[in-house]
């Protein structure tokens, strides 16, 4: 009997150890809900962290100030969480706040929009889109899709950015005006933010088709900002996807439902859904695995309303076929 109880007592105490070495406090600074994107990022994130036997999840909702973000870091420093899961609503100015996490000796995992200082901060893994890569597509989809139509001459091209100073805008935009350099006859009307939301695109669109003369293709840095755009166009008494080429950015759901209704005419990938890449890093970081400082970006496609069109590096998929498919 003495000897059960002693063993009894040991398989507790094994377990309890086992239970304490793998309970962790993950803490999330998140932008805010501009997009649907970011909801599905944030639903992607929160799921696989809670999902986790023994992790605890702690989230913060910047709304959209670095303000609300630098003090949400500074929280998590005092609580002291054993994680930190980072991505910034513009890129400057966290060099003061990281440099405290590092000091603080919490590991700290980039997620999404990479901050302009992270080549002077320490942190253990990072994943986020390609940006200018992204850029580059819209540009180049459109252009082969004009071309297949034979309308090559004087197009004129709008640019709806996201919001300034964001990893996002600046990434989309650099790559937006680097394809444009390869076709000449494509000119760019307008180029002004529409903060990445479906009211400010919307707006946006509004405002400029009452001030610019003729828009042939719009390029929108989020599907957000092109769907409050359709609206504007049809209130306008214009045919989205035909009058005006809407190239998005994002992939999401309603997008693909754009597309197949033939208000919108593609969308570019770039995935929100990061939580199984966070938590394979964490459990990899815990088990002693290290990763370099490189920038993981998740393989991403191009859906529209042909299919097989090639851009750098892929081939457009056609959206009615794989809509059912999508998970944001
Ligand atoms: O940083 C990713 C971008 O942020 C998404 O494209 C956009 O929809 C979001 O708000």
């Amino acid at each position: 009997m003495k000897k059960l109880l002693t063993l009894v007592l040991a398989l507790g105490l094994v377990l309890s150890m086992v239970a304490s070495a793998s309970a962790l406090t993950i803490a999330f600074s998140q932008i805010g809900q501009e997009s649907d994107w970011r909801t599905a990022n944030t639903d992607s994130v929160t799921a696989a962290i809670e999902g986790h036997e023994g992790w605890e999840f702690v989230y913060s909702d910047g709304q959209q100030k670095q303000e609300n973000q630098i003090q949400a870091l500074r929280n998590f420093i005092t609580q002291g969480v054993d994680y930190i899961l980072f991505t910034g609503v513009v890129t400057s100015g966290w060099d003061e706040v990281l440099t405290e996490v590092n000091e603080a000796e919490i590991p700290l995992i980039l997620l999404d929009r990479i901050p302009d200082c992270a080549d002077k901060i320490e942190y253990k893994a990072a994943f986020g889109g390609d940006f200018p890569l992204e850029g580059r597509r819209q540009i180049q989809w459109a252009a082969k899709y004009l071309e297949s139509i034979g309308k090559t001459e004087d197009v004129k091209v709008a640019i709806m950015e996201g919001t300034t100073g964001s990893d996002a805008q600046v990434g989309r935009t650099e790559g937006n005006l680097a394809a444009l350099a390869d076709y000449p006859w494509m000119e760019v009307v307008g180029q002004q933010t529409g903060n990445f939301t479906r009211a400010e695109g919307q707006a946006l669109m509004e405002s400029w088709l009452k001030s610019i003369e003729k828009i042939d293709v719009l390029i929108a840095q989020n599907d957000d900002m092109a769907l409050g755009a359709i609206d504007a166009i049809k209130a306008a008494g214009l045919v989205p996807g035909k009058d005006i080429i809407i190239v998005g950015c994002d992939s999401v759901k309603a997008a693909f439902e754009a597309i197949v209704a033939g208000d919108m005419n593609a969308t570019i990938e770039c995935t929100p859904l990061y939580g199984p890449f966070v938590v394979k890093a964490i459990e990899d970081l815990e088990a002693g695995v290290e990763y370099d400082k490189t920038v993981v970006h998740p393989e991403e496609g191009v859906y529209d309303c042909v299919g097989g069109i090639e851009v750098e590096g892929t081939t457009s998929v056609l959206a009615a076929d794989v809509i059912d498919e999508r998970q944001y």
